[in-house]
C-alpha cells in the first residue's frame, strides 16, 4: 500500500496543500491571498480569515489532483511554525481535526526546515537530491540564514540576520520607490534592464557569518531623498538602475558571507531556498559561485521557492519514515524555538 503524506502550509499568506505518495509529488495546490496588496504588506488578521476560507477547498483540490480519497491519506504533515500565529492556528487546527477524524498520525514541520528540504521534492523516484551534509542559503521575507544540514533532522544555523531579512530589504526599498507589494519580483524585473553599477549603497561590516540589511535600506532611502531634491522625477527616470544597483548590493552581501561559510564548513553541495531564491540575480550568483568552487549547486524550481505545501509534505515524509510523530497537544509557534 502507498504511503500518502498530505502536507498543509498556512504560516503566512499562502494556503497550500500537497500530496506526496511514496516520496513523489502528486499535487501541490496554492491559494495566494491578493487581499494584502492594497495594504503594502501582510495583514495578519486578514491572512487568518483568508486561510479559513481557503483551507477546505485547497485540501480537497490537492486530494482530487493526487487522485486519492481522504481515507487513503497515511499521515498529515503541517507547518507548526515559525510564522504568523493566527495563520498557523488555522492549518494546525485543521490538520489535528483531520488526523483525529481519520485516526492517522500527525507530523509537525518547521517551516524553515521545509524550505531547506524543498530540494527533496521528487517528481520521479530517480530525481537527484542533495547529499548530506549540504549548506543552504535560506532567504525569504522573514529570514536570512546560512544553514548546515547534516541530516533531515540535524540542521545548524551558522549565520543569520541581526535585523532585516533580505526579502524585507527588497520589499521595503521597492515600497519607497512606489512599487507594489511584494516588491522583490518587481525589483528583479527592473534590474534585468538596469545598470548594477549606477549607484553605490552601503554594505554592512558585521563580524562572523551574520547578515544585516537595515543599513542598506537607510542608505537606499538617503540616496532617493538627496536626489529627489534635485530631480522630482528621479525615481521614475532611474527606476531600472536603482533596482539593478539594489539587487547587486543585496547579492554581494549574501555571497560574501556564503563564501566565508564555505571556507569554515567545507561541503560539496550548496542549496538555496525561500522566496528570495526566486531572484534571477541570486540564482545566477549562486550557480556561478558553485561552479568556481567546484561545488554542486541546487537551485530550486521557482514554484518551490515561495511558501508551498509540497516542501512541508517532503519534510514530513522524512519524519514519518523515522516515526517522529507529533502530540495533539502541541501548539503552533510564531518564532523559531526548535
Ligand atoms: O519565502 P517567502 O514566500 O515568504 C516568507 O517570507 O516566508 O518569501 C517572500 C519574499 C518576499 O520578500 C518577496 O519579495 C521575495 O520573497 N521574493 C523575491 C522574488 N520573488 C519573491 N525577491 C527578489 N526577487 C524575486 N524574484
Amino acid at each position: 500500500m502507498s504511503v500518502n503524506i498530505l502536507g498543509i502550509e498556512s504560516s503566512c499568506d499562502d494556503t497550500s496543500a500537497a500530496v506526496i505518495s511514496d516520496g513523489c509529488l502528486r499535487s501541490n495546490v496554492i491559494a495566494s491571498q491578493k487581499v494584502h496588496e492594497a495594504y503594502g504588506g501582510v495583514v495578519p488578521e486578514l491572512a487568518s480569515r483568508a486561510h479559513q476560507q481557503n483551507i477546505v477547498p485547497v485540501v480537497s483540490e490537492a486530494l482530487r489532483q493526487a487522485g486519492i480519497d481522504k481515507s487513503e491519506v497515511t499521515a498529515i504533515a503541517f507547518t507548526r511554525g515559525p510564522g504568523l500565529l493566527g495563520s498557523l492556528l488555522v492549518g494546525t487546527s485543521f490538520a489535528k481535526g483531520m488526523a483525529v477524524g481519520l485516526d492517522i498520525p500527525l507530523v509537525d514541520v518547521n517551516h524553515l526546515h521545509a524550505h531547506i528540504l524543498s530540494h527533496f521534492i521528487r517528481k520521479q523516484p530517480e530525481d537527484p537530491v542533495p547529499d548530506f551534509p549540504f549548506m543552504c542559503l535560506l532567504v525569504s521575507g522573514g529570514n536570512s540564514q546560512i544553514v548546515v544540514a547534516r541530516s533531515p533532522y540535524d540542521m545548524e544555523i551558522v549565520g543569520k540576520t541581526i535585523d532585516d531579512a533580505a526579502g524585507e530589504a527588497f520589499d521595503k526599498c521597492a515600497k519607497v520607490m512606489g512599487l507594489p507589494y511584494p516588491g522583490g519580483p518587481h525589483i528583479d524585473r527592473l534590474a534585468a534592464v538596469g545598470n548594477p553599477k549606477a549607484f553605490r549603497f552601503s554594505k554592512p561590516h558585521i563580524p562572523g557569518l551574520d547578515y544585516s540589511f537595515s543599513g542598506l535600506k537607510t542608505s537606499f532611502l538617503y540616496t532617493l531623498r538627496d536626489n529627489l531634491r534635485e530631480d522630482p522625477d528621479f525615481i521614475r527616470n532611474n527606476e531600472a538602475d536603482l533596482a539593478a544597483s539594489l539587487q547587486a548590493t543585496i547579492i554581494d552581501i549574501l555571497m560574501d558571507k556564503l563564501g566565508q561559510a564555505l571556507d569554515r564548513y567545507p561541503v560539496e553541495h550548496i542549496a538555496i531556498g525561500g522566496g528570495v531564491s526566486a531572484n534571477s540575480g541570486v540564482r545566477d550568483a549562486v550557480a556561478d559561485f558553485c561552479r568556481r568552487k567546484g561545488v554542486r549547486a541546487w537551485i530550486p524550481e521557482r514554484a518551490f521557492t515561495t511558501d508551498n505545501a509540497a516542501m512541508v509534505a517532503a519534510a514530513g515524509y522524512f519524519k514519518y519514515l523515522s516515526n517522529q510523530f507529533c502530540d495533539l497537544s502541541l501548539p503552533p509557534y510564531s518564532r523559531v524555538t526548535v
